[in-house]
Order: structure tokens, then sequence, then C-alpha cells
């Protein structure tokens, strides 16, 4: 806080001039309204008994199609630059689903922030299926129409959001929609989305967007100890997690020979993937810690682990937790991107965060205070380190529907109180309001 002595005595070094602040939502998430768009997965898996833990769903979530114009007075309070959204979908697949999109943008760019929207975060309209090669020609004809409504006030596009969770949580564990159990065989779900990717940034560079980036999921994945058996399933997690789906987009390769268990014309498609990015977008938060499988099923962050996977997810011991039980590790940042830097050299093109931020309950979230520091500190130790990073968003703006976890997970700068819709920033709002008014005065200064 800007009355902490420890924050004055040791203020957040300044990052560069033009270095790109905001906070990020997604449309599942926050929106609600969900009588004024087609159903999307989510609503399908929501609505099966047991998949939401509280048994909620996101039919009118924060209510933000109503109440856009309050958060956007929100996000102006807390003088981001930029603000993340995601389109809906199945939204633009309904009559006049759109002009909602048209009237936020209008109303962020009046309000001074710039719009940052992602086509897609995990709310597939139900008739379609990621199995399926065609849904990536279909995703890509969706991003024509969205470019070609919003594209001349849209200058900075991402595509989709952590493939790898979508892949990972909703069609091999099944904890997430659509719900599918296949293990590895849900690896086809990957390719077509890195297909549609590759298929959206060609839409989107004909349309003439020019600022086009992807967020991606990635963690460092520390071994549970050198013996060679968690050393070669720690390895293997890193694959899954990371490598998979960088090295398509970065290198043009999948790793470890992973692209001959994936469906058509692979080569091919590997040259739509790696379609030169823009910029490349990273959700961070936190490192995982890996070892061999210990035979039994495992229950770690809220997901349920079948024993068969090659690898057992750990705890990190001597680190605070957030309130979803996710280790606390912020030098993991630092990590995160000096590796990919020393990985990918001049193939990893200039680095936004694009999600950041923790889960913990309350109004003085003193905790999230100290998360969102610690995560600042560590990404200027990686511009230090010579990283080119260009911006930092927040997850997020608001508290909101939490997937599997529904209410209970609380992510937000600003409390929602969900029966009434009442906003109230959190100490961490003003934190933030203040950091970045002290950066933009240094970086003049
Ligand atoms: C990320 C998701 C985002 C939110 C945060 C907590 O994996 O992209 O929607 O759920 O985690």
């Amino acid at each position: 806080m800007a009355n902490d002595p420890r924050a004055a005595a040791h203020p957040i070094p300044p990052f560069p001039a033009g270095f790109l602040w905001g906070v990020s939502t997604s449309a599942h998430q926050i929106e609600g309204a969900a009588d004024a768009r087609e159903p999307s997965v989510w609503d399908a898996f929501t609505a099966e008994p047991g998949r939401v833990k509280d048994g909620s769903t996101a039919a009118v979530a924060c209510d933000h199609y109503h109440r856009h114009t309050e958060d956007v007075a929100l996000l102006a309070g807390l003088g981001v630059d930029a603000y993340r959204f995601s389109v809906s979908w199945p939204r633009v697949n309904s009559p006049g689903g759109l002009d909602f999109y048209d009237r936020l943008v209008d109303e962020l760019l009046a309000a001074g922030v710039r719009p940052v929207p992602t086509l897609f975060h995990w709310d597939l309209p139900v008739d379609l299926d990621w199995l399926e090669r065609d849904t990536a020609s279909r995703f890509a004809e969706y991003s024509s129409t969205v470019v070609g409504r919003l594209g001349d006030r849209v200058q900075k596009w991402i595509t989709l959001n952590e493939p790898a969770e979508h892949t990972l949580l909703g069609h091999a564990l099944g904890t997430h929609a659509p719900g599918k159990q296949l293990l590895f065989d849900a690896l086809p779900v990957a390719h077509h989305q890195l297909l549609a990717h590759g298929l959206a940034v060609q839409a989107l560079r004909a349309a003439g967007a020019g600022d086009i980036g992807i967020a991606n999921s990635h963690g460092p994945t520390w071994p549970a100890s050198q013996e060679p058996a968690d050393l070669e399933a720690a390895a293997f997690y890193d694959v899954l997690l990371n490598r998979l789906f960088a090295e398509p987009l970065l290198l043009g390769e999948y790793p470890e020979g992973l692209g001959d268990l994936m469906p058509g014309d692979v080569a091919a498609d590997l040259k739509v993937i790696s379609e030169p990015l823009d910029w490349y977008g990273i959700n961070y938060y936190a490192p995982t810690r890996v070892g061999a499988p210990q035979g039994t099923e495992i229950e770690f962050g809220g997901i349920t682990m079948p024993a068969e996977l090659p690898f057992s997810v750990q705890e990190i011991e001597g680190v605070p937790v957030t309130d979803f039980g996710w280790p606390v590790v912020p030098e993991g940042l630092t990590e995160l991107l000096t590796t990919f830097r020393d990985r990918y050299g001049d193939r990893l093109p200039p680095v936004v965060i694009t999600e950041n931020g923790c889960s913990y309950e309350g109004l003085d979230d003193q905790a999230r205070i100290a998360y969102l520091d610690g995560h600042l500190r560590a990404l200027h130790r990686a511009l230090e380190a010579g990283v080119d990073v260009r911006g930092y968003f927040v997850w997020s703006l608001l508290d909101n529907f939490e997937w599997a976890e529904g209410y209970a997970r609380r992510f937000g700068l600003v409390h929602v109180d969900f029966a009434t819709q009442e906003r109230t920033p959190k100490a961490s709002y003003a934190w933030l309001r203040d950091v970045l008014g002290a950066q933009r005065t240094r970086t003049r200064g």
C-alpha cells in the first residue's frame, strides 16, 4: 500500500516507458446474460450435477453484460493502459451479439483504456468439438467476423487462451468442460487448437490487424529429486505444459516426436501454426513440482489426476499458498522467462504476461498485494536479465466464476457480492493504482 513504509523504502523499480499495464477477464467468467447468447460447452458442463463444486453456473456471473459501464469506470479508476477481455463465440453466433463488444470497445477507448480481446477463452459453442479438424476452420471464420467489426478500433489481438489447460483439463482429465477423459487421446485437441490459432493469425492479418499474440500458460517444472525417475517424469510434464504448446508456435515443430501422434498433414499444419507472432503471451501462476508416478490417484489444486499418468504432481514445501492451495513462488516467473529466452533465443518474440494473480478472501487483501508485489519485482529481474517483456496483466479485475470451483475462488482486485452485484474495490485495487501512478511519474521523469 502507498502508506506501507516497506513499499516507500523499496518502491517497485521503474519499468521501461511504454510498458503495457493491464488487467484480464474472460467472457464466460463475468458476462452472465446467458439468455442473450447461444450455449457453450461450459453451459452444458455446469448443467451436469457434480461438475462445479458449489453447484453454481455462470448464467449471471458478474452480470458484466449489463454492468459494463460501471466496470469500465473501475478500469479507468485503476489507471490501467489496457483491458484484456474475451469475446464469446456463442454470443457472436447470436443475433446482435457483436453489438455488445462494439459498445464495450467504444466505452474503453472513451475511457482511455486499450481493448485487448481474446478470441477464445474456453467457451466453445456447444455444437462444436476440438476433436474435429473443421473446428479450426470455423474458428478462423469467426475470427474474420470479429475483426471485421472491431478491427477499425482494436489493434492488439489474442487468438487463444491456454490451449494447454483446455486440452488437459477439458479433454484429458475431464475436470473442465467439455468433461472428456481421453488422457493421451486428447492430443488432437491440442493440434486443432494450434491450427485454429494459425488460421486465425492469417485471418486477422488479412483484415489488416498487425499486433497479434496468444496467451499460453507456462511455468517452471521442478523435479521432485535428482533421481532419474523423477527427472524423467518432470521432463515429460515440461513437454506437456510448456514445450508442446510453445514449440509448434515458435519453432514450427512438435517436441519429442509428438508430431507423429497428431492427426492430419502435420508438416503442412505446422507451417500455419508457426505464422510469426508479434508477441508471445504467458499466463504465469506457479511452478509445478513433479516426480515419478506413484501408482495412485492424486488430488492436487482442485484436480483429480488418475494413477495411470506417467508423473505425479507434488507439493512444494516451505512456501506460502493461496486460498486455492497454489504455491506462491515469484522467482518462478523470473526462472520461466529466462528459461524461455535461453531455450528459444531469437525465435521468442517480445513477451507479455497476459495473466498473473491469486485467489484470496477478504477486502483487506494484503496477501494479494504481497503476491503482486513479489511478482512485479520478479518480472523486473527478468527484464534486467535481458528478457524482452512488454506488458503485464493482472488476473483479474473482478471476483468471478472460477470454472469448476464456481464462485468459491476470489481472484479479483474488486470484490463482487454475487447476491447484489455490488462491486467494492479491495486494498489491492488501491495498491495497484498507486503502483501504476508511481510508474508513470518515474518513467516520465
Ligand atoms: C487461468 C485461466 C483463467 C482463470 C485463472 C485463475 O488458467 O485462464 O480463466 O481461471 O486461471
